[in-house]
């Protein structure tokens, strides 16, 4: 479902510049090791930076979910989001990615990296936990996540002037996890930052009070043995499938952090609210698709999600270096495309869009902390509508 929603959302996109993929190259010892669940070799996109960018670098973590159990692993890896034998060695690069400065106002000439997301775990798995009843699937994307850094520290990363760290999804996820050891690879007069788009799931029960999202964090990290990339001050203190939720990973980061969320994300809407085995009698079944088809009573019930998400975020509000775009939008990533990123049309919340507010806020020209009125106030959103045929 996820995939098939994700690839609609695509289709709307117009395409700009492709950039290719890159994945046999670095022979040494830890690279080799370092694969994707089907045991293909992970990869990243690259596009060089000029001008005045060309000692900055942006990298991006692809999301796509993750695999919960041997079968969602097994299904995941023959795709793309499982093995490098799927991924298109060709991309687009828009919205933050972009080399285009009118889609791109900030970012547009520097280093930018895609990173392919293969491991299922949001590049927090290691292999400790591989070969559960005789199967085989590589668990390995925390060596995936440092694999890659080491190649782009030799290509430049290592002499970066200004850098961020940004992804969406589980991409988003991956990049609240990383954040501070991308801080720490790189020079220490260098500034550096995250930015987690749609990555800010939530750990609320579902609308059966079910606690649906939690159970299935729980399998991830089990299976995939994902607690050894988390906080060791968090999972002292709590089960480790507590600490993969974004309210406790930021309790621990230091590195300035940006986060970009709808209130209404309609993934989390559709898997962590009302999740497919919820609503038995289909009541929810038209809301779950398009925002504009709730009730007040289901009006109600998103409101009180995206209160839950102001609370999560809270820590934020007080944080100096913190910055955030909670819009009322029907949505979920924001940042990889134009017309969400920055265009005439782009969702905007005190007139700014989000590439202006996201600038704002790296740059230090302006304290950036935007939260919109409550759904449905804001005129320039795009709220999704899965009811309509695309
Ligand atoms: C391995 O098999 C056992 C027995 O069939 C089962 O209980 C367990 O859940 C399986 N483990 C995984 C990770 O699927
Ligand atoms: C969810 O909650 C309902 C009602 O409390 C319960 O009957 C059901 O078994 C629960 N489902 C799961 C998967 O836990
Ligand atoms: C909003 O910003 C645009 C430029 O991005 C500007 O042209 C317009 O006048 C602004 N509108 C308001 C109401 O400030």
């Amino acid at each position: 479902m996820y995939f098939s929603l994700i690839s609609l959302f695509l289709r709307l996109l117009y395409i700009s510049q492709q950039v290719m993929l890159h994945s046999s190259i670095n022979n040494c010892q830890s690279w080799l090791l370092t694969v994707c669940l089907d045991g293909s070799l992970p990869g990243y996109h690259f596009q060089k930076g000029f001008g005045s960018g060309s000692n900055n670098w942006l990298l991006h973590i692809e999301g796509g979910g993750w695999c919960n159990s041997i079968e969602t692993c097994e299904i995941r890896k023959r795709t793309a989001l499982g093995s490098s034998k799927y991924m298109d060695p060709l991309i687009p690069f828009d919205g933050i990615l972009s080399h285009q400065s009118s889609q791109n106002p900030d970012f547009y000439n520097w280093n930018i990296v895609k990173m392919r997301y293969c491991d299922g775990a949001s590049l927090a798995g290691h292999p400790e936990s591989e070969f559960k009843n005789g199967t085989k699937l590589f668990f390995r994307g925390q060596l995936i996540w440092e694999a890659i850094m080491s190649e782009l520290l030799s290509l430049g990363l290592s002499k970066a002037k200004q850098a961020l760290l940004t992804g969406c999804s589980a991409g988003g996820l991956a990049t609240l996890i990383h954040c501070d050891d991308f801080r720490a690879h790189l020079p220490k007069d260098a500034t550096v930052k995250c930015l987690a788009d749609a990555g800010f799931f939530l750990d609320e029960p579902d609308i059966l009070g079910n606690r649906t999202m939690s159970n299935f964090y729980h399998d991830v990290v089990q299976l995939q043995g994902v607690a050894k990339s988390l906080h060791k001050n968090c999972i002292t203190e709590m089960e480790p499938s507590k600490c993969i939720f974004p309210q406790q990973i930021i309790k621990n980061i230091r590195t300035p952090l940006f986060i970009v969320n709808p209130a209404y994300d309609f993934w989390q809407i559709q898997h962590v609210l009302v999740p497919a085995g919820s609503d038995p009698d289909g009541y929810w079944r038209r809301c779950r698709l398009s925002i504009q088809k709730c009730d007040s009573t289901q009006i109600e019930n998103l409101q009180g999600f995206r209160s839950s998400l102001l609370k999560a975020v809270g820590k934020l509000q007080h944080d100096k270096e913190g910055g955030m775009f909670i819009n009322s939008c029907f949505v979920h990533c924001q940042t990889w495309m134009a017309e969400t990123w920055h265009s005439s049309n782009s969702p905007r919340i005190n007139n700014k869009t989000i590439a202006e507010s996201v600038g704002d806020w790296y740059f230090n020209r302006k304290v950036t902390k935007e939260i919109d009125c409550p759904y449905p106030c804001n005129p320039t959103c795009y709220h999704m509508d899965f009811t309509q045929p695309s």
